[in-house]
């Protein structure tokens, strides 16, 4: 499975996190950073990460998840996940959750077929943040009665 990722700069620390846990998962072949390098500015004395707009970002990684032939899922992170869902959730073939616990990144693969794991860095830590990544790696779709919930859905987009 190939995942590709993304992230604004409320997530830059969170999304270099979970690239490195999910280097050692063996059902990751390939991870696709979407993000240009970063660059910092100077505020009140301070360097932080120049602002990048999340529409931007999910843009770069929906469109790489719709026109790969192989299995690919996409994770993208920014203050809340909210906003990244939102702009996720516009491109066609794309399902984006936004989960903050256990259950809901478990149930968004097997009752949504979710492509696209939405997080926010504000909301969640690191830790919870690789735990719902593995879950959302590691848990396939049930299909049955789902799929003709998922064939509605695929029907408003056309
Ligand atoms: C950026 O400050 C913030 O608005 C963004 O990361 C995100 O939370 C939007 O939904």
């Amino acid at each position: 499975m190939i995942i590709v990722i993304g992230c604004d700069h409320a997530a830059f620390d969170l999304k270099e996190t979970i690239i490195k846990h999910l280097e050692n998962n063996e059902k990751i072949s390939n991870i696709i950073d979407c993000n240009d390098e970063v660059r910092y500015i100077e505020k009140d004395g301070k360097f932080i990460p120049e602002a990048v707009d999340y529409p931007d970002i999910a843009k770069s990684v929906c469109e790489k998840i719709i026109n790969s032939e192989e299995e690919i899922r996409g994770i993208l992170i920014c203050g809340t996940g909210i906003g990244m869902s939102i702009a996720a959730n516009k491109f066609k073939g794309i399902r984006a959750a936004v989960c903050s616990d256990i259950f809901c990144a478990e149930y968004c693969r097997l009752h949504n077929n979710a492509n696209v794991l939405c997080m926010g860095a504000r909301v969640i830590n690191a830790d919870k943040a690789c735990e719902l990544t593995d879950i959302f790696v590691k848990t396939e779709f049930e299909g049955g009665r789902h799929s003709k919930r998922l064939e509605k859905i695929e029907k408003f987009e056309n």
